[in-house]
């Protein structure tokens, strides 16, 4: 199993706040990887520096061999670590088709693209209905699937998904962790961040318990499923 990003001492500040005390962890490459953890434990803000919109204090990201930490977000995507953002930021005022292009942004293979579009529709053919349709028209689940869509446009090496099952109906999180499956399935790496434990850690290869802007529990997620603090504090056993 090949190590694909390699997180070393990572801390992130907001001016005094402390919000990532030194974490270090990794992304098997093929493998879904869980990072859980209470609200305000610091999930965002890791994405966000793998991503490169918040500067990492100290620390390196290791990404196939190569230190990513100090690079702007587009190098970073063009490399292939693809961020599905928080509240989805999708551009209402736009078609279904317009946001999923503007996926491609970092992209000139026009025949690769042709593809991406293509398997975007396989996987999610509401979008596909859609495709002509403002954003904004969408309900909360089709504008996730769309956000989803559109970083799957980018090609991506790695997926980095924030919480993709926030403020949706059960039935719909279903869908959406079983599409995650699907798209892990066809070779996507994936770090899912999620304050919905027990369904992130069930589809995880991996997972990490994050306290505070630490790391306070790594294993596999079927251990961290019966871990009796994962079950005491996150589960509610
Ligand atoms: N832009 C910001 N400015 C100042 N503090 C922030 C900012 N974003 C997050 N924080 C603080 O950093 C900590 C971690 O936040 P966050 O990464 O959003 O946690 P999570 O995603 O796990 O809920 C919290 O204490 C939060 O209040
Ligand atoms: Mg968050």
């Amino acid at each position: 199993m090949s190590v694909l990003l390699r997180v070393r001492e990572l801390a992130v500040a907001y001016g005094h706040i402390e919000a990532v005390k030194g974490i270090t962890f990794h992304l098997n490459e093929g493998e879904i990887t869980a990072l859980v953890g209470a609200n305000g434990a610091g999930k965002s803000t890791i994405l966000q520096a793998l991503s490169g919109l918040t500067p990492a204090r100290a620390g390196s990201v290791m990404f196939q061999d190569e230190d990513i930490s100090r690079l702007p977000p587009y190098e970073i995507v063009r490399r292939g670590v693809v961020q599905v953002a928080e509240g989805r930021a999708i551009l209402t005022t736009l078609t279904v088709q317009e946001n999923l292009a503007l996926g491609a942004y970092t992209r000139r293979d026009r025949a690769g693209i042709k593809d991406s579009l293509a398997q975007v529709f396989d996987l999610f053919p509401r979008l596909k209905d859609r495709a002509g349709q403002f954003a904004g028209n969408l309900s909360g689940g089709e504008q996730q699937m769309l956000a989803i869509g559109r970083a799957l446009m980018a090609k991506p090496r790695l997926l980095l998904l924030d919480e993709p099952s926030m403020g949706l109906a059960p039935i719909l999180v279903q869908e959406i962790f079983r599409t995650l499956v699907t798209i892990n399935r066809s070779g996507l790496t994936i770090l899912l961040v999620e304050q919905n434990v027990r369904q992130a850690l069930k589809i995880a290869a991996h997972g990490y318990v994050l306290e505070i802007g630490k790391i306070v529990l790594a294993d596999s997620g079927a251990n961290l499923l019966g871990n009796p603090k994962v079950i005491e504090h996150y589960l509610g056993g």
